[in-house]
C-alpha cells in the first residue's frame, strides 16, 4: 500500500494506540477486531481504504481484512449519522404508539427511516423488540443506550441533549423511564 494513503488512515495519534493494542497480543494478527475497532471509532466506518490500510499494518492479505469487517454486524462498511436512533415496531411498542414516534421523528429530522440527515448527525430506523416491553414504547439511541415509554416531548430533549453535546451524559443513564 501506498505511503501516503496509509498514513492517511493511520495518523500518529492512531498508530501510537494500534501499537499499544498490538503489544497485549502474541501476534499482530490476533489484534485485528481490536484495531477494526478502534478505527472504527475514529472514522465512524471502516472504508475500502481503511480495510487496506489496516491488512498492510497488520501484515495480511486485504482480502481477510474484508472478510472480518463484513463478517461482523458491529463493523460497517458504509458511513453512519453520529446519532443512530432505533424505533422499536414490534407488537407492544406497535400498540402503545410506535407509529406516531416515527411519523414524529420524520418531522423533526427531514429524514425517513433508514436516511441520514444532511449534517450527518442522525438518522433513524425501525427494529425489531428491544427487549424492554414493560416500558413501551421504547427506542434505542446507538448501541448501548435505551429510552423507555417514549413520548414526543422526551424525543425532543434527546435531540436538543444531542445537539448540545449531552450524548455522554445520555450514556449513563442507560435507561430512562417515565
Ligand atoms: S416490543 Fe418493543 S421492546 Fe419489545
Amino acid at each position: 500500500m501506498d505511503k501516503n494513503n496509509f498514513d492517511k488512515i493511520f495518523t500518529p495519534e492512531i498508530k501510537t494506540k494500534a501499537d499499544a493494542l498490538v503489544a497485549k497480543y502474541e501476534t499482530k494478527r490476533a489484534a485485528i477486531l481490536m484495531i477494526l475497532r478502534l478505527v472504527q471509532d475514529h472514522y465512524g466506518y471502516i472504508s475500502h481504504e481503511a480495510e487496506a490500510a489496516v491488512a498492510h499494518y497488520l501484515g495480511l492479505p486485504p482480502i481477510d481484512v474484508h472478510e472480518v469487517v463484513t463478517f461482523y454486524t458491529l463493523f460497517y462498511s458504509e458511513p453512519r449519522a453520529k446519532t443512530q436512533i432505533h424505533v422499536c415496531r414490534t407488537l407492544a411498542c406497535s400498540l402503545l404508539g410506535a407509529d406516531k414516534i416515527t411519523r414524529y421523528l420524520e418531522e423533526k429530522l427531514g429524514v425517513k427511516p433508514g436516511e441520514i440527515t444532511a449534517d450527518g448527525q442522525f438518522s433513524f430506523d425501525q427494529v425489531e423488540c428491544l427487549g424492554a416491553c414493560e416500558i413501551a414504547p421504547m427506542l434505542q439511541v446507538n448501541e448501548g443506550q435505551y429510552i423507555g415509554c417514549v413520548t414526543t416531548k422526551k424525543i425532543d430533549v434527546l435531540l436538543d441533549d444531542v445537539k448540545n453535546g449531552k450524548l455522554e451524559t445520555l450514556k449513563k443513564q442507560k435507561i430512562t423511564v417515565g
